[in-house]
């Protein structure tokens, strides 16, 4: 039986998949905190959420505020289940265009933060034998042609990282896996079509890119990654969570990237 989501930490979570994932928590009855750059969107989110859910100002590319995020979510009791999932598209171009400190700011946020991430969410669980980790990664894990250069290049490092560390925490009682959506309707993606806040044209032109015909939705991703963290058997895998379209040869028609 697929255990719940009692006390969780989502990074990234005030807005798109991440802020769905801390409704999904809500909902199930599960306390969450919610951790993100974005103060405003991140309040806003825990007023509608209620009394289980905080807001903590957390920029995931520092070790000192992933620590404390962490640890405010391992207050009361320990935390059962961390989401390792804010990011953004990074630098984006041709790769000859790519400027260093681009590519070490982007890698920073998409792969840096997840490796805190999941380094200060074992160092809480480990000492309770118990715990779920949920890494974003990203149909561009899998795959070139998904995403930019460095996008792509940090999403298939989430991978590793979480095929790797799950053979660490095999006989503690843990897992660790990653979700890899392929587009899904949240400001990230209208960001790319030109109005961060208008959900209306992903919503169009990803239902028009996808074999299904319909949107994959910040929801739909949120409900992979909590069937993830309550599947004690599924440990190190990568959860496609795109409709089909990778297998159907579809996932490549919308370039948006270079
Ligand atoms: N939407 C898609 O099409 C899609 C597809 C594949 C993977 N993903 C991945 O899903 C994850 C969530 O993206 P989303 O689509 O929900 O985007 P989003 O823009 O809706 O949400 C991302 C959240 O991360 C936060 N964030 C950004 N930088 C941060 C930082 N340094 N520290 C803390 N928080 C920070 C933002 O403020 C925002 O609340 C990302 O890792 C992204 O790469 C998204």
């Amino acid at each position: 039986m697929a255990r719940q989501v009692s006390s969780a930490l989502v990074t990234g979570g005030a807005r798109g998949i991440g802020a769905a994932i801390a409704e999904g928590v809500i909902a199930g009855g599960g306390r969450v905190v919610v951790a993100d750059v974005d103060d405003e969107a991140g309040l806003a989110l825990v007023g509608r959420l209620g009394a289980a859910a905080r807001f903590i100002h957390c920029d995931v590319t520092s070790e000192s505020q992933v620590a404390a995020a962490v640890d405010l979510a391992a207050e009361a009791a320990p935390v059962d289940a961390v989401f390792a999932n804010a990011g953004a598209v990074g630098t984006i171009g041709r790769i000859e265009e790519h400027a260093l400190e681009d590519y070490r700011r982007t890698m920073d946020l998409l792969l840096t933060s997840v490796f805190l991430t999941v380094k200060h969410a074992v160092r809480v669980m480990r000492p309770h034998g118990a715990g779920a980790i949920v890494c974003t990664g990203s149909v561009a894990s899998l795959r070139g042609g998904l995403g930019p250069h460095v996008y792509t290049a940090a999403k298939h490092a989430v991978k590793g990282l979480v095929e790797s560390v799950a053979v660490d925490i095999v006989r503690d009682g843990l897992t660790i896996n990653a979700i890899a959506p392929g587009g899904a309707v949240t400001s990230l993606a209208a960001g790319l079509m030109g109005d961060r806040d208008d959900l209306e044209t992903p919503y169009r032109r990803l239902a028009e890119a996808s074999a299904s015909g319909v949107p994959t939705t910040a929801a739909d991703v949120a409900d992979a990654a909590l069937f993830l963290a309550g599947a004690s058997r599924i440990n190190g895998a990568c959860l496609v969570v795109d409709g089909g379209d990778s297998v159907l040869g579809n996932a490549g028609r919308a370039s948006y990237y270079v």
